[in-house]
């Protein structure tokens, strides 16, 4: 799972339906050779977890993903004893069980003898693995997307530190596990809450922002096949004017696909004061930030007011 340097990178990205900048390749080249997990922080809609995603199709390698929220837990992101599925099945077996039971007399004997089977209840038969411990577990290299993983409780991410430093878990009734593979891991932040120095220092950082205008018209020009030069510039350019301002939520690479597409759909191939006020919706989710772009016409479209 190597990739042969930075530029080789840059084109199985692209090849993957991901235009990354020379930073990201680098970044994604030194992680890989490294080994290190990549921490990438940004703004939501840069293609942050597009990354991730972008990195297995390109090392033809499957995608894990665990997707974090508050009081996310080892349970759902580990492993979990499959509680129902044991009671099921001694229910199903409760012959054998009162077979192994006779002739104990009295009901420590009785416990007794049911612990000297536990082993039958606490194997891998009862276990449902949880994206990490798949992840570790895989006979093949994967990829691990932690996505969002700000999202998660201080405590997650201690826990998260220490799998990311050694990729082996203990389940006491199995023992020990180690990565076969190590996987290559994207953990990816929206700021909403500091990662921990220790995290930081475990990781490979990337900030990713919104793009230069070349990129964000290559990215378009690549997800939207078809579309005129001059409108994806001209698209570009308005958003890039609209994100200057000072809106509640700027718009991100999200949006400008979706208005790209919403204007092919309407068949328009030229960008007028008009089209932008009738197709606002696809670029802002709030009132005041619309009533914003309203007022500053001027600034957007100088060409064509
Ligand atoms: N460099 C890029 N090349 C191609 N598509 C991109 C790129 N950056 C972002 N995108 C597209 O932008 C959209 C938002 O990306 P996403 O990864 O969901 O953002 P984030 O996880 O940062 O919120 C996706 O449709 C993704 O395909
Ligand atoms: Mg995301």
């Amino acid at each position: 799972m190597m990739f042969k340097n930075v530029s080789d990178v840059q084109e199985r990205l692209e090849t993957a339906q991901y235009i990354p900048s020379r930073e990201i390749a680098t970044v994604v080249f030194l992680a890989a050779a490294t080994r290190k997990p990549i921490l990438v922080e940004g703004p939501a809609g840069v293609g942050k977890t597009e990354l991730a995603k972008a990195v297995s199709r390109s090392l033809n390698c499957e995608l894990i993903r665990l997707q974090c929220y508050e009081g996310l837990d080892e349970s759902k992101a580990l492993y979990e004893w499959e509680y129902a599925k044991q009671l099921l099945y001694t229910q199903m077996v409760k012959e054998k069980i009162s077979d192994i039971l006779s002739g104990a007399h009295t009901l420590s004997e009785a416990v007794d003898k049911i612990a000297s089977q536990e082993d039958a209840f606490f194997s891998e038969r009862f276990i449902q693995p949880r994206p990490l411990l798949r992840a570790i577990s895989s006979q093949e290299p994967v990829v691990l997307l932690i996505d969002e993983v700000d999202k998660s409780d201080p405590e997650f991410e201690a826990f998260l530190l220490e799998l990311l430093s050694d990729f082996q878990v203990t389940i006491p009734e199995l023992g020990t596990q180690r990565a076969k593979n190590i996987p290559f891991v994207v953990l990816t932040s929206n700021n909403f809450r500091d990662m921990s120095d220790a995290l930081k220092r475990r990781c490979v950082h990337i900030y990713i922002d919104y793009p230069g205008r070349d990129l964000e018209i290559r990215i378009v020009k690549l997800k939207i096949p078809g579309i005129r030069d001059r409108l994806a510039e001209q698209l570009v350019d308005a958003i890039r004017s609209i994100r200057r301002l000072d809106l509640k939520k700027k718009p991100c690479i999200s949006e400008t696909l979706d208005w790209a597409r919403s204007l092919i759909a309407l068949n328009i191939d030229e960008l007028s004061p008009d089209i932008l006020f009738e197709t606002l919706n696809m670029i802002c989710k709030y009132r005041g930030d619309s009533e914003m772009v309203h007022r500053e016409l001027k600034s957007i479209l100088p060409h064509a007011v």
